[in-house]
C-alpha cells in the first residue's frame, strides 16, 4: 500500500538528508523506522505524506504517485507529525466538528464517532478546554484523534508516543495495534527501541538518512548475534559509522 523507491530529499539544493531510501509497507502490517535524531524520519514521513515533494525517486501510495495525486492521496491517509500543531485557542470539540466538515464525514456519525473516541482516550473532561490549557499528553491523544477522524487505511505518524508516559504510550500503542488488525496500513516512525520492538511487523534502521538495515526486531537480533533488540541496533549503528 505504501511503496517508497530509491527516493533522496536535498535541502537547499545542499543538504542530502534522505538518501536512496526503499521499502514497502503491506496492508495489515505495522512498518516502523528507527533512529537517531537527524535521522531523516520527519523528512521522510513528510515526502510519504505528500507534504514535502522528493528530490528524486518516487512514491506511492494505493497505487497513486505523491506527486501527480496528491489531494487524492491526502484523503486516504492519517497523518500524525511532530511539526504541526493544533490551534491553540480552539477547543477539542471545535477541532473535532471542523475536521469533520472538512472531511465530510456523514452529520448523523459525526456525535457517535467522537464520543467513541473522546472516550477512548479519556478526552471527554478536556473536551471544552483550550488546546493551549492542556498536557502535552492531552494534545497528543486529541492531536491522533483529529488525524484519524475520516478513518483512513492508511496511517503515517511520526513518534506518535513523543511526550507521553508509559500508560498513555501503551493506550496509543495498543490502538495502532487494533487498526493493524482492521487491516489498515501503518508507518511509524520513532527512536524508541521498546515501541519499534512491540509493535512493528518490520524495522528499518535509519541513520544519516540511509536505511543501514531492516527486518523484524527478532530477524535484526538474530542477525547480529545481539542477545536483545537494542543491541542489535548499536551493532547496526556503529557498524554503519566505521563503514561510513
Ligand atoms: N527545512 C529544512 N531545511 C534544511 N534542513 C532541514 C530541514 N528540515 C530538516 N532538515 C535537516 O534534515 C536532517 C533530517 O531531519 P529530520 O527532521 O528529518 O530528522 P528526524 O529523524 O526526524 O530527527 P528527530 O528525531 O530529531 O525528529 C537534519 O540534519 C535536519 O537538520
Ligand atoms: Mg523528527
Amino acid at each position: 500500500m505504501i511503496s517508497v523507491n530509491h527516493v533522496s530529499k536535498r535541502y537547499n539544493k545542499r543538504d542530502l538528508v534522505v538518501k536512496d531510501v526503499s521499502f514497502k509497507v503491506e496492508k495489515g502490517t505495522i512498518f516502523g523506522l528507527l533512529g537517531p535524531n537527524g535521522a531523516g524520519k520527519t523528512t521522510m514521513m513528510q515526502m510519504i505524506s505528500t507534504l514535502l515533494m522528493p528530490t528524486t525517486g518516487v512514491i506511492s501510495i494505493c497505487g497513486l504517485d505523491t506527486q501527480a495525486s496528491a489531494q487524492e492521496i491526502r484523503k486516504k491517509i492519517g497523518f500524525l507529525t511532530t511539526e504541526i500543531k493544533l490551534d491553540p485557542l480552539s477547543t477539542p470539540n471545535q477541532l473535532y466538528s471542523f475536521f469533520s466538515e472538512l472531511y465530510d464525514i456523514p452529520k448523523e456519525e459525526v456525535e457517535a464517532r467522537r464520543q467513541a473516541s473522546f472516550a477512548r482516550f479519556g478526552i471527554g473532561p478536556f473536551a471544552d478546554k483550550r488546546i493551549v490549557e492542556l498536557s502535552t499528553g492531552m494534545k497528543q491523544k486529541v492531536s491522533i484523534v483529529i488525524s484519524l477522524i475520516h478513518e483512513p487505511e492508511v496511517i503515517i505518524f511520526d513518534e506518535p508516543t513523543n511526550g507521553l508516559d508509559i500508560l498513555t504510550s501503551r493506550q496509543v500503542m495498543d490502538y495502532l495495534l487494533e487498526l493493524r488488525q482492521k487491516g489498515c496500513c501503518v508507518l511509524l516512525s520513532t527512536h524508541i527501541f521498546s515501541v519499534a520492538e512491540q509493535l512493528c511487523d518490520e524495522i528499518a534502521i535509519l541513520v544519516d538518512g540511509k536505511i543501514v538495515d531492516q527486518g523484524s526486531a527478532q530477524a535484526l537480533t538474530e542477525k547480529t548475534g545481539s542477545k536483545n533488540f537494542e543491541e542489535a541496533f548499536f551493532k547496526l549503528y556503529s557498524e554503519y559509522h566505521r563503514e561510513g
